[in-house]
């Protein structure tokens, strides 16, 4: 949340801000801003609300500058405001200070240390940027001393970057919980809260640990630890290209992300197994799973939704139990845990905070764990265990789709490899990489049937303020991300539901013509929920049926290519990530970028 950016030792640091604030949209976009210092005594700040093409229209053509930061913002503290939106600056106009993060104590700070002072903003960050300037003047520290004894006193999640007046070419930089990362380029040096900001400047970054503060010029990176030694560290590669991260003739990077996933699906297959389907997963990964007695699944949101399939696939293909725990009650409310667990993180992000709370108790009690994530060195990846990456290439649109596909698929062939090694029969017999090939086959043609699909979301989803989703089991998981997916990018109230549930209650808001969509891929329970369907019908609902090939009957408004039950979320998911997309977009609203909402969850 929130997405910070900086560089030194650029004649063209306005354009390589704005850039990258733009890559970096997906993080937050309410308002945004930037500061440039020219080192000749000219600087300018430019703040507006709302999005980076808002700024962009704002910065005029004298605004110039070699070294600058900016910020664009997902609101915490305080309306969204031009007052609100960073750079954030101390009343005598010398320390600017972007901030992606959460400060706990801003208030009791405020209290102590700035009675005193008049603020522009109600925001965290400007209690610290007056308090950074609080100790340079009255302590006569330099920038560096003064940031120091004001990181002290915080409480919370900050990726801070701090300009000073007088030193117009340093960047000082911080980190705790919030990703910041310092990218080491040709001449000059840069810092973003993800490396895809910058990858048209360098592709090699240095990681930032917390407790950590860095003092970057044009020409030198100086790390410090908290006990104040210097750390040598080196660059890391990220083997992305920057056009990955353009839309290129998409109108939005949703539809981009629905279509790659046959190709993700590939990918997975390619990566994680032989050509004749045997897992290749490291050794230890799998010695250390084998010593577990059950498995504890930790997501967020859509992330969550795929680990409830993984429950299935671990629980039937390597015969471990296995529980799902959403991360932000995990995190303050444990369960009586079993002896011997094992924990596995999924999270596309690497940086979602709830699931890092959760991994931070983790390690704190010596479990051992595994962080699947699409974003390599991210945190969550850093701190775990083990970790797999998704290889699903950036995922930017808010709404997650190809992450979890791919999340689904990797823990598949990852409870292949598991129930193999514990001699699980069913495990054996699942040839994953065959499966994996129909899905990708049958994914595309899902993707293929994109006019069929917006008709449906035309007919059903246009006009009415909810929607059902049902199904039983496994359908009943998928369920839950198709209505998630609907609400969060086209506003339609929608709920997933466990069709045999509905007649406990919530058939009550069932009305003349409330869709409830239908999913129909498991065998044993195909026949109830269409009889689900039916009462529902029976009492005005205006029901549609997404069957797969072997359970459909005459009627059923989509029929899905026939993979190994265990697998059909992955078929059965596209559609509805389809209708919520197309509902979104026929309604005129921004799809990539839904209200209220960012991608990176990086606060509690
Ligand atoms: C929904 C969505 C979110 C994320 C959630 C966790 O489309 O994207 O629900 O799944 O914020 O994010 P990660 O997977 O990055 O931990």
């Amino acid at each position: 949340m929130c997405g910070i950016v900086g560089v030194t030792g650029n004649d063209n640091a306005v354009k390589i801000l704005v850039e990258g604030l733009q890559k970096l949209e997906y993080r937050g976009y309410d308002s945004a801003g930037i500061y440039v210092n020219d080192q000749k005594g000219n600087d300018y700040l430019v703040k507006t609300k709302g999005r980076i093409s808002q700024l962009r229209e704002k910065i005029t053509p004298d605004v110039h500058g070699s070294t600058g930061i900016g910020h664009t913002r997902w609101a915490t503290h305080g309306v969204v405001s031009v007052d609100n939106a960073h750079p954030h600056f101390s009343n005598d106009d010398r320390f600017y200070l972007v901030h992606n993060g959460v400060i706990d104590n801003f208030q009791e700070i405020k209290a102590q240390y700035l009675s005193d002072v008049p603020f522009k903003s109600q925001t965290d960050t400007e209690v610290v940027v007056q308090l950074i300037d609080k100790f340079a003047v009255e302590d006569h520290l330099d920038a560096k001393a003064a940031f120091l004894k004001a990181l002290g006193l915080l409480e919370g999640s900050y990726a801070f970057l701090l300009m000073d007046r007088e030193q117009p070419d340093t960047l000082f930089v911080a980190k705790n919980k919030s990703p910041l990362l310092i990218g080491v380029a040709d001449g000059f040096n840069v810092v973003c809260s993800d490396a895809m900001a910058m990858l048209r400047e360098t592709h090699d970054f240095l990681e930032i640990m917390d407790g950590e503060v860095v003092t970057v010029t044009p020409d030198t990176v100086h790390i410090q630890d908290a006990a104040g030694k210097t750390v040598e560290r080196k660059p890391y590669h990220v083997d992305m290209n920057a056009d990955e991260t353009d839309k290129g003739t998409y109108p939005f990077y949703m539809l981009k992300e629905v279509d790659e996933q046959p190709n993700v699906m590939r990918k997975l297959a390619q990566t994680y197994l032989s050509e004749h389907g045997e897992p290749q997963i490291d050794d230890k990964l799998i010695k250390a799973m084998q010593a577990a007695d059950r498995l504890y699944i930790v997501g967020a949101g859509t992330s969550y939704h795929a680990g409830l399939i993984g429950k299935r696939l671990f629980e039937r293909l390597a015969h471990i139990p296995t529980e799902v725990h959403v991360s932000s009650e995990l995190a303050y409310e444990q369960p009586m845990l079993s002896d011997k667990p094992f924990f596995i993180f999924l999270t596309q992000s690497g940086e979602t905070a709830d699931s890092r709370e959760v991994l931070v108790n983790v390690n704190d009690a010596g479990y051992p764990s595994l962080t699947i994530t699409n974003v390599q060195n991210s945190t969550l990846s850093r701190e775990a265990s083990y970790t797999l990456l998704l290889h699903a290439g950036p995922e930017i649109a808010v709404a997650s789709t190809k992450a979890y596909t791919a999340q689904i698929a990797l823990e598949a062939i990852l409870a292949k490899a598991l129930g193999e090694v514990n001699g699980q029969i069913i495990a054996q017999n699942f040839n994953v990489r065959q499966q994996l090939g129909l899905v990708a086959t049958g994914m595309q043609a899902i993707v293929d049937e994109k006019a069929t699909i917006e008709a449906l979301a035309n007919d059903y989803l246009m006009k009415s303020p909810k929607a059902f989703y049902i199904g039983r089991g496994i359908d009943h998981a998928v369920s839950l991300e198709a209505a998630l997916k609907l609400k969060e990018i086209s506003y339609v109230q929608a709920e997933g539901f466990a069709s045999g549930e509905l007649k406990h209650g919530t058939i009550a808001l069932i009305e003349d013509g409330t869709p409830v969509i239908g999913f129909i891929t498991q065998a044993k329970t195909a026949g109830l929920t269409r009889s689900n369907l039916q009462e529902t019908m029976a009492r005005g609902a205006n029901t549609m049926t997404i069957a797969r090939q072997g359970l459909a009957i005459e009627g059923d408004n989509l029929v899905l290519p026939d993979v190994d039950e265990m697998l059909m979320p992955l078929l059965s998911v596209v559609p509805a990530q389809l209708l919520a997309y197309y509902t979104s977009l026929n309604k005129g609203l921004d799809v990539d970028k839904p209200r209220n909402l960012a991608k990176s969850v990086t606060v509690e």
